[in-house]
């Protein structure tokens, strides 16, 4: 299970090992679209370039379209990136066509590579580490990031749903500060280069682990975490504590959303 940023998945052919991709954009892309679904939206498809989103609307006319550049509504766009946006007023029975500028195209590029794509946000953390332990594959997190940065909030989200399923698999006394004289099997880690990971039960890269080790020590604080971060602080700057504290919320629904064909439906 590793995680890697954006800025990485071009022409990276190592991406063909993993058999699940979960992407990760917490403000606000895959939140956002979680919200939609959740809300009773038939489907979301996530474009990379406003023109193409723009064609889709005029191609369909149950199409709705959103998105963002430097977090701003669109010109001529019916929504913008606010997860508040996709309420149920706005979004139930229609499809809606998102442009964002890490989250959808992070969407897109992960799946030319990667055969499962599941969108991951912290509304459906719980459920979506429930689920990958069921599928027991090989899964890569993919932080969206910032134009191709590390991410603290993308980071943690991914380093919450690690936790979850290290506790599935009976790992949660790692939480404990690690007793050198006392290494039991379970008690410990293993990188996915390690000669030791042979039968263990849970192999991680270095950057998984960071996350991992982060979301130990924000627990449940989601909101602390969002305003520690760069596009957290710009979001607040702007007014929009709100989706921040939308953007927070733990485990609030159940949804495992995946792409599917060009579209992300839940499945
Ligand atoms: C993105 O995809 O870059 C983000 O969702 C930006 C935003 O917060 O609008």
């Amino acid at each position: 299970m590793p995680t890697r940023h954006s800025i990485e998945f071009e022409n990276d052919d190592y991406l063909a090992k993993y058999q699940i991709a979960v992407v990760l954009d917490v403000l606000r892309a895959t939140t956002n679209i979680i919200t939609a679904l959740k809300n009773g939206c038939l489907g979301v498809i996530p474009v990379i370039h406003v023109a193409e989103t723009k064609r889709l609307a005029s191609t369909h006319s149950k199409i709705i379209i959103g998105g963002e550049r430097n977090a701003v509504k669109l010109s001529g766009f019916h929504l913008g990136n606010s997860p508040l946006e996709y309420s149920i007023e706005n979004v139930k029975d229609q499809l809606v066509a998102l442009t964002t500028t890490n989250g959808t195209a992070t969407i897109k590029v992960v799946a030319q590579k990667i055969p499962q794509v599941l969108i991951g946000s912290m509304l459906n953390a719980t459920a979506l580490a429930n689920h990958l332990v069921l599928l027991n594959k090989n899964i890569l997190f993919a932080c969206a990031g910032t134009k191709g940065k590390f991410s603290l909030e993308d980071t943690l989200g991914a380093g919450y749903i690690i936790k979850k399923i290290l506790l599935l698999k009976g790992i949660g006394q790692y939480h404990q500060k690690l007793n050198i004289n006392k290494l039991e099997k379970n008690t410990f880690i293993y990188n996915d280069e390690s000669p030791r990971n042979h039968n263990h039960p849970v192999i991680l890269d270095d950057l998984a682990v960071t996350a991992y080790r982060l979301a130990l020590y924000y627990g449940d604080d989601i909101i602390t975490a969002l305003y520690d971060s760069l596009h957290g602080q710009k979001l607040a700057q702007m007014g929009l504590v709100n989706d921040l504290l939308h953007c927070a919320q733990l485990n609030i629904c159940n949804l495992i959303p995946s792409y599917e064909k060009g579209i992300i439906i839940n499945t």
